[in-house]
């Protein structure tokens, strides 16, 4: 059978990346510009900004996936994009570039849900992994519980009903006066530290399964302005440590509630937040405990890539579904 070769492109947030892939498995290269350094002064990403600066990076990024790959556009089979979820400004960029490319080619256009995107990053992670398996994405914008019942069926178990685990990660390191993106900082300096504070006493496990992240925040915060205004000692590495049990535990036991419920053997970890040390560690140990193999990618497939895209694409693309015409929109909240 032929190989089939996608290109993916992703700028939802502030990493423009491109990617080339080989039938949804082989990844030949993942070109991820980041801008980080960029949005560190602001202690977050500014979308205007980050608008601006995926429209001077994703043409070259797009050329470099290609050159690194080896593969010239012409042998391209489709082109996949994220379209959402993502700040609008900057799915834009990625979805025009995608469009004009496509139409330029002659090649499908294949559109990409953000989150679904992250869980196929262990489809290439791990080549020979198949579904059903339940998935947990827990990035900067989402935490979700999502069955996926074939490749291209991915069905909502549950969802964050406030701030995502990583906004929830993010917010934490800043008031800490911790650089941006705070999850990495926080899970560096937690390592230094002692677990030995309890934030939020109630959180428990919910019925339906749905997760509720500002209610730690907020704890936190209070607790950090607390001792500011009484003028002690900021205990940065316990309360980094404190607060990543706390999240981590609640993140894995109400995993782990849904996938017996479901009496499910399989289970695969996504999104950024995914990189954490301790919730690779946490989820693995609970998995481990009640005979559900785990799928966990490295770190660099976690984050932001276009190598998740064409993935997810890939799926698409073979069964038709999901290809899309000029007329595609980016959405920011899908
Ligand atoms: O999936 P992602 O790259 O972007 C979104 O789609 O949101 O996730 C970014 C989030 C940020 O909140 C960042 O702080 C968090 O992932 N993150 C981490 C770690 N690495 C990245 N959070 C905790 N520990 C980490 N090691
Ligand atoms: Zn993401």
């Amino acid at each position: 059978m032929k190989d089939v070769l996608i290109l993916g492109i992703e700028s939802s947030c502030d990493e423009t990346s491109a990617a080339v892939v080989k039938n949804g498995r082989e990844c030949l290269s993942n070109v991820i510009a980041s801008q980080i350094d960029i949005h560190r002064r602001y202690g977050g990403v500014v979308p205007e900004i980050a608008g601006r600066n995926h429209l001077l990076a994703v043409m070259p990024v797009i050329d470099e996936a290609l050159e690194k790959a080896g593969v010239k556009k012409e042998e391209l089979d489709a082109v996949a994009v994220t379209y959402g979820a993502g700040l609008i400004g900057c799915l834009l960029v990625g979805v025009s570039a995608a469009k004009a490319f496509a139409y330029a080619l002659g090649k499908p256009l294949v559109k990409v849900n953000h989150i679904e995107g992250h869980i196929a990053a262990n489809l290439i992670a791990f080549p020979t992994l198949e579904p059903p398996f339940l998935s947990l994405v827990a990035s900067g914008g989402h935490t979700s519980i999502i069955e996926v019942r074939d490749n291209c069926t991915f069905v909502p178990v549950s969802a964050t009903m406030d701030d995502a685990i990583g906004e929830a990660f993010d917010k934490v390191a800043r008031i800490l006066g911790l650089p941006y993106p705070g999850g990495p900082e926080i899970d560096r300096r937690a390592k230094a530290g002692n677990a030995n504070i309890k934030f939020c006493p109630n959180l428990h496990t919910r019925g339906d399964h749905a997760y509720s992240f500002s209610g730690l925040k907020t704890a936190v915060v209070n607790y950090v302005h607390n001792l500011k205004q009484k003028g002690e000692r900021i205990p940065v590495d316990d309360i980094c440590a404190s607060f990543t049990a706390e999240a981590v535990g609640y993140l894995v036991d109400t995993f782990i509630s849904a996938a017996e419920e479901r009496g499910i053997t399989k289970a695969a970890l996504a999104g950024g937040v995914a990189a954490n040390s301790y919730l690779r560690a946490h989820l693995a140990d609970a998995c481990a405990k009640k005979g559900v193999t785990l799928f966990v990618p490295p770190p660099v497939l976690c984050t932001d890539n276009a190598a998740m895209i064409a993935a997810r694409g890939y799926y698409s693309f073979v069964s038709g579904k999901d290809i899309a015409d000029l007329s595609l929109n980016a959405v920011s909240n899908l």
